[in-house]
């Protein structure tokens, strides 16, 4: 039986446009969020996350905008709408849990009532007393302590993971169909953090909510997800279950981010980090983006640009090694000895 599909971006590239040339944030991305399901995106700083978030939000602001490709929602592009109708369908159906919590409450609203009305104009049946007490249940999920007197402080009477874990509660609070969430975590301690993911896990389940989780940190992917997309500077390179993406890691990059979790136990002077830097967008090496970081670089990778290429049947990865000289040294086994699996 084949899943139902949330939301689907095609081809889709978004660049910034600088006084020094054309700086492409999100390069010809494929990605798929099905029913009920949690997706991670996951990368290092600045490879084009929050941009590709953005991008599903109509977001983008100037010099920022789409470039090309299609955002498919219930068969709809929603590139192709207008602000307002992006706006009727981003409030029904999509909820976005930002990257800076700060900017996006009113300062000058106690934030119980923030939330109450992003319940009401969600669903304009529901009596103000039942709105309040879904908020308040909700900050209680949320791990707000003392929800009652907190659902009438304003937003600088909070801690910075108060005010989270309240953008957090508004996002949730209204049942969307997807819930795009930005780092939503980064911001809170370890214990409420596992709490948050297993909400909104449980919302999934419960809801058959979709989720598109955007962090840097693979261990919170691990967690909670189903499937995993790997960025690098705009592009996709690897893509896979998460049993799979942990088990049989093939794209270098990916092995680097997993070789880069803390773990209990290991000595943090010899956590390993990726050597070198993103690239800049606006110099990015002519083949391979991340061919000036790797630690298995051929000539080739430097010239030529690999494609995401099927490698398992809901694995692909963007990697000559992983892709065809691997197929190729399967056909001649001679060759393979001495070859490396990453
Ligand atoms: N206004 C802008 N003008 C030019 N380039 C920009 C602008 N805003 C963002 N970028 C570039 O777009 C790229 C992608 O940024 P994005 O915010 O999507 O990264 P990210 O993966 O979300 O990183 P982080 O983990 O730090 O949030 C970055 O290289 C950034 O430098
Ligand atoms: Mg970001």
């Amino acid at each position: 039986m084949s899943e139902e599909i949330v939301l689907e971006i095609k081809g889709l590239s978004s660049s910034f446009f600088t006084d020094h040339g054309e700086a492409v944030a999100v390069n010809d991305v494929d990605l798929k969020i099905p029913r009920g399901k949690i997706v991670g995106l996951v990368g290092e700083s600045g490879c084009g996350k929050s941009m590709t978030a953005k991008s599903v939000m109509g977001l983008l602001k100037y010099p920022g905008r789409i470039v090309k490709g299609e955002i498919l929602m219930g068969g709809r592009d929603l590139t192709k709408m207008s602000d307002k109708e992006l706006r009727t369908v981003c409030g029904n159906d999509i909820s976005m849990i930002f990257q800076e919590p700060m900017t996006s409450l009113n300062p000058v609203l106690k934030v119980g009532r923030q939330v109450q009305e992003a319940l009401l104009v969600h669903d304009r049946t529901m009596d103000k007393g039942k709105a309040k007490e879904q908020v308040i249940d909700m900050f209680k999920k949320v791990g707000i302590p003392e929800a009652e007197k907190r659902y009438n402080c304003y937003p600088h009477e909070l801690s910075g993971g108060l005010r989270q874990r309240v953008m957090i509660a508004m996002a949730m609070v209204c049942k969307p169909r997807l819930l795009i969430a930005d780092e939503p975590t980064t911001a809170l301690d370890v214990t409420i953090e596992a709490q948050i993911l297993r909400l909104m896990k449980q919302l999934c389940r419960e809801n058959d909510m979709s989720v598109l989780i955007i962090t840097h940190n693979l261990g919170v992917v691990a967690e909670i997800c189903d499937d995993i997309y790997v960025m690098y500077a705009g592009r996709i390179m690897e893509h896979a279950p998460v049993f799979e993406l942990f088990d049989d890691t093939r794209h270098p990059y990916t092995r680097g981010l997993l070789m880069s979790i803390p773990r209990i136990g290991n000595n943090p002077e010899f956590l390993h980090t990726i050597p070198g830097v993103v690239p800049n967008l606006l110099h990015l090496p002519k083949g391979c983006p991340f061919s000036n970081r790797c630690e298995y670089v051929t000539d080739r990778c430097k010239e030529q640009l690999p494609e995401l290429l099927q490698v398992g049947s809901e694995h692909s990865c963007r990697c000559f090694l992983a892709s065809g000289e691997a197929a190729e040294q399967a056909e001649n086994p001679k060759e393979t000895e001495g070859s490396v699996r990453v």
